[in-house]
């Protein structure tokens, strides 16, 4: 990490009030190791800040052209690395707490510091900002990892079962539109995507020749067939997913009229996520080719979930799946996502 003290700090000063300015500008030529560049609005700030190669800025929150929190929005908003520090006249503890919780470093008040103090304060701005940025850094390829670890468990599964090779992604694809259509949140669909891709990981414990063939099985067959829901959430039981990964497995063959297995469970005992996997699934099968029969088209996909809408499925999950499929036309799964 660079030694801040050994270098001259390019600092962003953004003050209306000449004199305060001027005042700062001092204080901190004082103590020394910045180079200052002032500006008297917002605007102009939001100017200087992509060249700048500012390592910090010093705010003052009631500027003509920005109050209260809009600067620090800003701000963040075109260089969310950017450490902030506000120095301001309003002495408020209250409006304090909510600048960092937008997101600046600290919070001065005029006349309650000399250089030394806003020197230091934005000396440990500047290191808490590099390691949040750092730990933001960890959390993302943490995240990612994540993710293509649960792709590869999807893969493991499909390879085992290759004639459903794709399956699972495009489930899990057409889950995310009906999601996103159903208005849930960003969170609630990287679970529900997440639930989608392993929904059927429970097959792992199916004999192959079961899965090829699910048209003609014997009744002792589809009895263990159906085990693999449950068998699915028992398997991912202790990753502690922060969705419920589990019981959108275990619900993704339950119907909303109590029909479907292995629980019979209803309604809306049966999770949004799980109702919404299990209308992608049912028509994502129907409308690809298996090795036991051609595909069977999206006018089958549509009739079969119309039929049994508010029934064996979800009426407002048939609608979105509708809405979306329509919205795509011909080729409702893309190849790669
Ligand atoms: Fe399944």
């Amino acid at each position: 990490m660079t030694n801040l003290n050994a270098v001259m700090l390019p600092l962003l000063l953004v003050e209306d009030n000449a004199g305060d300015a001027r005042l700062i500008q001092i204080m901190l030529a004082e103590v020394g190791g910045f180079q200052i560049s002032w500006v008297d609005r917002l605007s102009k700030a939001l100017v200087a800040i992509p060249d700048g190669n500012f390592g910090a800025v010093l705010l003052d929150l009631s500027l003509p052209d920005a109050r209260g929190m809009e600067g620090i929005d800003a701000i963040r908003h075109l260089a969310p690395t950017l450490p902030v520090v506000i120095l301001t006249g309003l002495d408020d503890e209250e409006m304090g707490r909510c600048a960092v919780r937008h997101g600046c470093q600290d919070y001065l008040v005029k006349g309650q510091g000399e250089g030394n103090l806003i020197r230091r304060t934005l000396i440990y701005a500047i290191e808490r900002k590099a390691v949040e940025e750092e730990r933001r850094q960890n959390a993302e390829t943490l995240k990612r990892i994540l993710m293509q670890t649960v792709r590869t468990i999807s893969l493991a599964l499909e390879m085992r079962d290759p004639y459903t090779t794709g399956h699972q992604r495009r489930v899990a694809q057409l889950a995310v539109a009906i999601g996103l259509r159903l208005g849930l949140d960003e969170f609630r669909l990287e679970g529900l995507k997440t639930g989608s891709l392993i929904h059927d990981i429970g097959k792992l414990h199916v004999p192959a020749e079961f899965l090829s063939r699910p048209g003609r099985l014997s009744v002792e067959a589809f009895q263990v067939v159906k085990m693999h829901p449950s068998l699915g959430a028992e398997i991912i039981r202790n990753i502690e997913f922060p969705w419920p990964v589990a019981t959108m497995i275990q619900q993704h063959h339950e119907r909303v009229d109590g029909s479907g297995y292995p629980c019979g469970v209803k309604g809306d005992d049966i999770i949004l996520e799980a109702r919404i996997i299990a209308v992608a699934d049912v028509f994502e099968a129907i409308v690809s080719h298996r090795p036991y029969r051609p595909a069977l088209g999206l006018k089958a996909a549509f009739d079969e979930i119309r039929l049994h809408s508010g029934e064996r499925y979800d009426a407002a999950v048939v609608d979105a799946c509708i809405a979306v499929v329509e919205e795509k036309g011909e080729q409702p799964f893309d190849s790669e996502d």
